[in-house]
């Protein structure tokens, strides 16, 4: 964000290539492997935290804290997480310090997200939205970038204010 005659203005972001973390739970599993594909296509690096078979008793959060943990000790920048609906995977990674999941099914929530709320885990759910939609939502949140804008940061650092009070 910079400032010119007094208004803020969005300066486009570079490309540039990523470290993702990736992971689904059996709702997610095909999907899963259709966006590793895309997303090594657009030139960024994907970290698989499974499931890595098919298993119908495996369990989203599992895999939601593979991810998260992979992007608080720096592995990954941002996570991709795929379940049903994307809801479970979401709920339980905002459980971790530091994460901002939410579910996009579109590309301006996607895009969104990240400008004005800094998302870092772009959830999905397999069971709702086509790959066509899904690879049109993951290739928005992994060119965006977080605007910094005065009002944006903010809020940003009351969440963390209150992820300090809570997360303990
Ligand atoms: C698993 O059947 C399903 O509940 C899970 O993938 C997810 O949709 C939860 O939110």
């Amino acid at each position: 964000m910079v400032k010119c005659a007094g208004r803020e203005i969005l300066l486009i972001a570079r490309w540039r290539s990523l470290k993702l973390a990736i992971g689904a739970d059996h709702g997610g599993f095909a999907l899963k492997k259709i966006m590793m594909e895309f997303i090594v296509g657009l030139g960024h690096e994907v970290m698989d935290c499974g499931a890595f078979r098919l298993e119908p008793g495996d369990d989203y959060p599992d895999f939601a804290g593979a991810v998260a943990r992979a992007i608080q000790k720096g592995q990954a920048s941002r996570g991709i997480l795929i379940c049903g609906s994307g809801v479970g995977a979401g709920v339980a990674a905002n459980k971790f310090e530091g994460i901002r999941a939410a579910v996009c099914h579109d590309a301006f929530s996607a895009r969104q997200g990240v400008e004005d709320d800094d998302m870092n885990v772009l959830c999905l759910g397999e069971r709702i939205i086509g790959a066509g939609a899904a690879r049109e939502a993951v290739r928005v949140f992994l060119t965006a970038g977080f605007s910094g804008a005065e009002r944006h940061l903010r809020r940003l650092n009351k969440v963390k204010s209150m992820e300090r009070e809570f997360f303990k």
